[in-house]
């Protein structure tokens, strides 16, 4: 029934030549469609996917039905820590950050900022996790148009915060339920804080891969001890103004490359802040510290990327991603066997995660790798952004792999509150896997990414209605990267009619065609 693999040349020439044979009015929306994996609306069941899945040597549990609230382990409140007080949540839906390229140059929130946010608000979801990454200081913007925490736009984050809890308010009855974070963050390797075409890189250590990758990096000096001092301030004072807002709790965003994650694998950075595991994580220790005395009453989380690989690159004869080829063990990684560079190893995380607890930290949002070099492990899709790779794996790999890894922290921290994440890529199965993954405890909440871009309406839909509405499931096109990777606004182009009408999506149509022809 299903096909592993087909020889593909480049991905773009080879979607080229299949929406020409096919003849495709959508030609120009889909940049990637040379892959052979079974797309999950083939599948007629939630088990069969399982069962494929079985049979690629991932079992994963779940449920025949999609179950309303009364029966769902969806439904069942989720009791989180915030800050010594505890806190009842309404269900186990979690928003994932999801960042949007398009705040107000100043960093303060736009007008699409706020739909977003609005529609995160109004989803169903209980945990707001983010609602995207914001950075502490100005040289850390991921690119120009990110938001920023500060004096001059606290005023609009609060605001926005109240218009988020009436709006949920009115839609659900009650806020009381519902928490909303802050996703602090430095982008380290990847600011772009003046020009999004321009990388102005601040990184930990030398990387023998990633520093070819930034050119401006092979120059430039890793971020000194002293430096250190001041970013860990700036995501203090952070902290301090979300929790004058009235935000719940505040995320140190520990993944996908960015700063705070490059920390954790300096095996090779000398003095304090490299080498063993105590001086990896000093940074870290010296965050919560820094924010605790800041900030005493707001609560920490932490979004890590429990397990990485050595970074991908794309094979030019076939388009797959394909793991870089390095001599010797490979030091530069968190979570990753140094002999075996593309496996996980995941008790640095686990010992990581004894750390927090033991700082007081119960919040913890599992993720993994990074959307520049290994982009399979953090979001799968089945149709890679355009600077991207194809799949190496199928999908449902990565989506499995994720899921194993937030059973396997919860085991080792049952008293933790743990978020999985890389739902999206499950469509039509997504409830049927979440439920039974909730119920069997692999992880204590679902949370959600690219789904709540297309259709943030699921969690509401599933625990009213026990039913999805199969035409705004993501199905991972992937366009809400490949606008910010070009430069525009993120949104979901394909199945949002409010991203389609915009001006931004007849560009990216053209580039998209522009692509299918190289
Ligand atoms: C357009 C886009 C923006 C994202 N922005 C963030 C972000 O700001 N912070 C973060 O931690 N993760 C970010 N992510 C990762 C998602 O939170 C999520 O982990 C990932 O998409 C996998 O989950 P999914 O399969 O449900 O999409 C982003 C992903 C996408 C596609
Ligand atoms: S949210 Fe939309 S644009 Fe993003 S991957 Fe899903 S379908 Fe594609």
């Amino acid at each position: 029934m299903y096909t592993l693999f087909v020889t593909v040349r480049t991905p773009h020439r080879e979607a080229g030549e299949l929406l020409r044979r096919e003849g495709s009015p959508d030609r120009a929306r889909f940049p990637v469609l040379a892959t052979a994996y079974p797309r999950i609306a083939s599948f007629r069941t939630a088990r069969g996917v399982a069962s494929y899945l079985d049979a690629l040597g991932w079992p994963l549990p779940a449920d025949d039905e999609i179950l309303r609230a009364e029966g769902s382990p969806l439904a069942q409140p989720l009791e989180i820590d915030l800050g010594g007080s505890g806190r009842r949540l309404g269900n186990r839906f979690a928003a994932q950050p999801m960042e949007g390229w398009d705040g107000e140059s100043d960093g303060r929130p736009s007008e699409l900022t706020r739909r977003r946010w609005l529609r995160m608000a109004t989803s169903g979801a209980k945990l707001l996790w983010g609602c995207e990454a914001i950075a502490v200081l100005s040289e850390g913007r991921a690119n120009p148009n990110q938001l920023l925490v500060n004096e001059s736009t606290a005023a609009d984050l609060a605001a926005l915060r109240l218009e988020m809890i009436e709006a949920h308010r009115q839609r659900f009855g009650t806020a009381d339920d519902l928490a909303i974070g802050l996703q602090l963050t430095h982008s380290g390797r990847f600011c772009h804080p003046h020009d999004k075409a321009r990388l102005e890189p601040r990184i930990v250590y030398h990387h023998p891969i990633l520093d070819a990758r930034c050119p401006p990096a092979v120059e430039l000096e890793p971020v000194s001890d002293c430096d250190i001092g001041a970013i860990v301030q700036a995501f203090a004072s952070a902290a301090r103004l979300t929790a004058r807002m009235g935000f719940d709790f505040v995320d140190l965003k520990h993944c996908h490359g960015y700063l705070a994650h490059e920390f954790l694998s300096a095996h090779q950075r000398p003095g304090p802040y490299g080498g063993s595991f105590e001086n990896r994580t000093r940074f870290l220790r010296e965050l919560i510290s820094a924010v605790r005395v800041s900030a005493p009453a707001i609560s920490i989380g932490v979004r890590l990327s429990v397990y990485d690989s050595v970074p991908f690159a794309r094979d030019p004869a076939t388009g797959r991603g394909v793991p870089v080829d390095m001599s010797g063990p490979y030091h530069w990684g968190f979570g990753v066997d140094p002999a075996r560079p593309t496996e996980p190893d995941l008790s640095e995380a686990k010992r990581l995660l004894t750390l927090l607890r033991g700082l007081g930290v119960r919040l913890v949002n599992v993720t993994a790798g990074s959307p520049y070099y290994s982009a399979h492990l953090q979001r799968p899709a089945l149709f890679p952004p355009c600077d991207s790779y194809l799949p190496p794996e199928d999908p449902l790999v990565g989506v499995a792999r994720l899921q194993v890894a937030a059973r396997e922290l919860k085991r080792a921290a049952p008293d933790m509150t743990i978020v999985s994440s890389g739902w999206s890529y499950f469509q039509d199965y997504l409830p049927h896997f979440a439920q039974t993954m909730v119920r069997s405890g692999w992880a204590d909440g679902t949370g959600l990414g690219r789904v709540m871009l297309s259709y943030p309406e699921l969690p509401a839909d599933v625990l009213e209605h026990g039913r999805l509405d199969r035409k705004r499931l993501c199905r991972t096109f992937s366009d809400c990267t490949n606008g910010p990777r070009n430069g525009l606004v993120s949104g979901c182009y394909p199945l949002d009619p409010f991203y389609r009408e915009r001006p931004e999506a007849a560009r990216l149509a053209a580039l998209k065609l522009d692509w299918s022809k190289r």
